[in-house]
């Protein structure tokens, strides 16, 4: 099946999470479901949703040649766009399995960092790596992420620290794009810690990226993101909003590592400067996350780290109360949360964060595509927007955060095409 042309008709459950924009607040419980629903892809975009009977209807009265189009029959299935996730690093050299061990007798993952682990000990396993090394394990990771259902995720440098590797990272996700149909999202993140030699001079290494690394990224494309770990010991507030300033300037659009290990107000800088997202908020004051929520920056939660660190989680409840919009993510990555596992990440939203069935849903798809300011594109299955699909072995959504740490995902279909099928192993997988 290679056209892109596709109908998955008689599902029992069409979740559309129609919208075009981030969902906030109550309308996050909005998802859009029709029962007994049909979704038609042309040519790798969305044409139809609707009930079957009217979708098959509609083609049959349009007169269209429907010889090109391949059918699923996803009766006793639920049907729902692809999962965005919406903040990973996965692209790096190594394995911190060792340092795994070390916090698992109760050392701090900021203390190994502080003694030149953690992001550092991966900053130095990533230079090594050749290009082909990290494209092949990417494609590996890659191929993780679309058995759990994930159509576009997000990736970050920021295991270089230097302009060659953080180059080459951004380089490989750009190859990744080539190889795999899973689309990564660049994030340029060269301020994600500091090297022993720039202790004490932060704001030098800023002028650094700022001189010799944002320009090559922004004019070359090779990024639409700058990140930055905005954290007590790497980068403070001044100096995050010092570097997403210059490189808005630059064109490359701003996300926060915010307010992770302390509270040191990333999610007021975040709504101050309108970033895109604020991610992880653990520590996020009341004040901080009422001026994101009113700034309409999204809050992109990364449950499964706080569950690494065995740290409390965020207040997603609170968020969302506060008529904020909260997006679910893996923060995949090879220290704080080393794990891909979108089921993971909506157990634990469920049982921890208290969202509901519905959010953790909106949280996986139309809002994480506003985090990744692509909600006009994907993230719910509207005709016109890309035919990113997910289909269920479950009648219901509702199996998602249920089925606990385990996938509901049966088919994958990426603008069109079916790329992953649980029951045709070695087939279709990338
Ligand atoms: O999102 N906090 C900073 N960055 C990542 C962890 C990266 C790593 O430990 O390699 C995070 O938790
Ligand atoms: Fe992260």
């Amino acid at each position: 099946m290679m056209t892109g042309n596709l109908i998955i008709k008689n599902a029992s459950e069409l979740v559309t999470c129609s919208g075009f924009s981030a969902k906030k607040g109550m309308e996050m419980s909005e998802l859009g479901i029709i029962a007994d629903g049909a979704v038609v892809i042309e040519q790798g975009k969305i044409s139809h949703a609707g009930g079957t009977a009217a979708v098959m209807a509609e083609l049959k009265r349009s007169g269209r040649d429907l010889s090109p189009f391949e059918t699923i029959d996803a009766a006793g299935k639920a049907v729902l766009p692809g999962f965005v996730d919406s903040h990973t690093h996965l692209v790096f050299g190594g394995d911190r399995a060792e340092e795994y061990s070390w916090r698992l007798k109760g050392e701090s993952y900021m203390g190994i960092l502080q003694r030149g682990g953690g992001i550092l000990s991966t900053v130095r396993a990533t230079r090594r790596a050749s290009r082909e090394e990290l494209t092949a394990s990417g494609v590996k990771r890659l191929d993780s992420m679309l058995f759990f259902g994930v159509t576009t995720v997000e990736g970050k440098s920021g295991y270089g620290l230097d302009r060659e590797t953080e180059i080459k990272q951004l380089e490989v996700m750009a190859e990744l794009n080539r190889r795999h149909p899973l689309e990564v999202v660049p994030t340029f993140m060269g301020a994600h810690a500091v090297l022993p030699e720039y202790k004490g001079r932060e704001d030098d290494y800023l002028d650094f990226l700022l001189a010799e690394v944002v320009p090559e990224v922004a004019t070359r494309g090779l990024a639409e993101f700058c990140d930055v770990f905005c954290e007590q010991n790497v980068f403070s507030v001044a100096q995050s909003r010092r570097l997403l300033t210059k490189a808005m300037e630059s064109g490359l659009k701003p996300k926060l590592h915010a307010d992770e290990i302390v509270r040191l107000g990333g999610a007021e800088l975040a709504a101050e400067i309108g970033a895109v997202s604020a991610d992880h908020l653990l520590h996020a004051s009341d004040e901080g996350l009422r001026a994101m929520a009113a700034a309409g920056v999204v809050a992109t939660l990364l449950p499964t780290t706080a569950f690494s660190l065995r740290e409390p989680y965020a207040r997603g409840r609170f968020m969302i109360d506060a008529g904020g919009a909260v997006a679910l993510a893996t923060d995949f990555n090879p220290g704080s949360c080393f794990s891909e596992s979108i089921p993971l990440v909506a157990a634990l939203a469920a049982l921890y964060m208290s969202l509901t069935p519905e959010e953790i849903v909106t949280a996986l798809t139309i809002n994480a595509a506003a985090a990744l300011d692509r909600a006009a594109l994907i993230g719910s299955l509207d005709p016109g927007k890309q035919g990113d699909v997910v289909i269920l072995e479950n009648p219901s959504y509702r199996f998602i955060p249920y089925h606990l740490g385990v996938s509901t995902v049966e088919k994958v279909i990426k603008k069109g095409v079916l790329v992953f099928d649980k029951f045709r192993k070695g087939e279709c997988r990338c």
